[in-house]
């Protein structure tokens, strides 16, 4: 069965793309066949995975457009630094795409339809990996920063929002929007759709991160997992290098949160399915 996972918080620079980026590799460490989809026209992540988004051949924006759900996957899935962790591209046709399936009656489940044959455990045509016969372990979208069309296909496609939560003040207010959001798209597409928020880019020296941190703890209690994401450079620096930090600085501090944060996470919805 296959976990999707979309990482959405309409702030822009709370680490979205960055902790969709980290807990792929995460999970991809750990053996499980990781995809992760670059759903901000911006394409961060895609240029985060080493590539250039002016050289990709087939975007999502490409997948997002095909007539018949048939499509030789090898075109669409790029290999990344990290063993089992494959990448479907953004590039800036994707702000053109949001404006014209939006207008579409029923847009809403194209994401979720396009990437249903990768779920499957069916021989996929043209393959060029073995792995691609198995289907994907773990599938995580990385939202762009509002709430438009993107977003909600990304939750209509997800069993799971991530959502970080920068460590500052009036940052829960945002979340609230979120929430709306969510619970809008539970109503009409999307029953079994749930959340869980972390905390990203805490400074436990700083009075107000740890006062933000023990309010959302309150405030939240079983939807907040317990491992906050400290401030780490080198984060920032793993970027430029077309890595995850795991790899390129696999015992910085950052590693080793993502790391646990991801174990945490795995838990957390064990426990949560087998409440449902
Ligand atoms: N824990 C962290 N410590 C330090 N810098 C971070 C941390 N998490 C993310 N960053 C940096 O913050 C910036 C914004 O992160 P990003 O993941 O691009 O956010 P978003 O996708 O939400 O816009 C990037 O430069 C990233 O490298
Ligand atoms: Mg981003």
């Amino acid at each position: 069965m296959t976990t999707t996972f979309a990482i959405s918080n309409q702030k822009g620079g709370v680490a979205k793309t960055t902790s969709c980026f980290t807990i792929a590799a995460c999970l991809a460490e750990m053996g499980k066949h990781t995809l992760v989809v670059d759903l901000d026209p911006q394409a961060h992540l895609t240029i985060a995975a080493g590539y250039d988004p002016d050289q990709i051949e087939q975007s999502v924006a490409d997948l997002l457009l095909l007539e018949k759900q048939t499509c030789d996957w090898s075109q669409f899935l790029l290999p990344t630094a990290q063993q089992n962790l494959y990448l479907l591209a953004a590039d800036l046709r994707l702000a053109q795409v949001e404006r014209q399936i939006g207008e579409r009656q029923g847009y809403e489940v194209l994401l979720q339809d396009a990437l249903e044959p990768l779920k499957n455990s069916l021989p996929l045509p043209n393959s060029r990996d073995n792995f691609l016969s198995f289907g994907f372990d773990y599938i995580l979208f990385d939202c762009p920063p509002s709430m438009g069309t993107i977003t909600i296909l990304a939750l209509t496609a997800a069993n799971w929002a991530l959502v970080p939560l920068q460590a500052e003040y009036f940052a829960s207010r945002g979340l609230y929007r979120l929430l709306d959001v969510i619970e809008a798209v539970q109503e009409h597409t999307n029953p079994a759709l749930d959340y869980a928020i972390f905390v990203t880019m805490y400074d436990g020296r700083n009075r107000i991160s740890q006062k933000v941190f023990e309010e959302v703890h309150q405030h939240f209690e079983e939807k907040i997992l317990t491992t906050p994401i400290r401030v780490d450079t080198r984060l920032r620096e793993c970027s430029i290098a077309g890595e995850p930090v795991t790899l390129y600085a696999p015992h910085t501090r950052a590693s080793q949160e993502y790391r646990i944060l991801t174990n945490e996470l795995i838990e957390y919805i064990q426990s949560q399915e087998q409440i449902k």
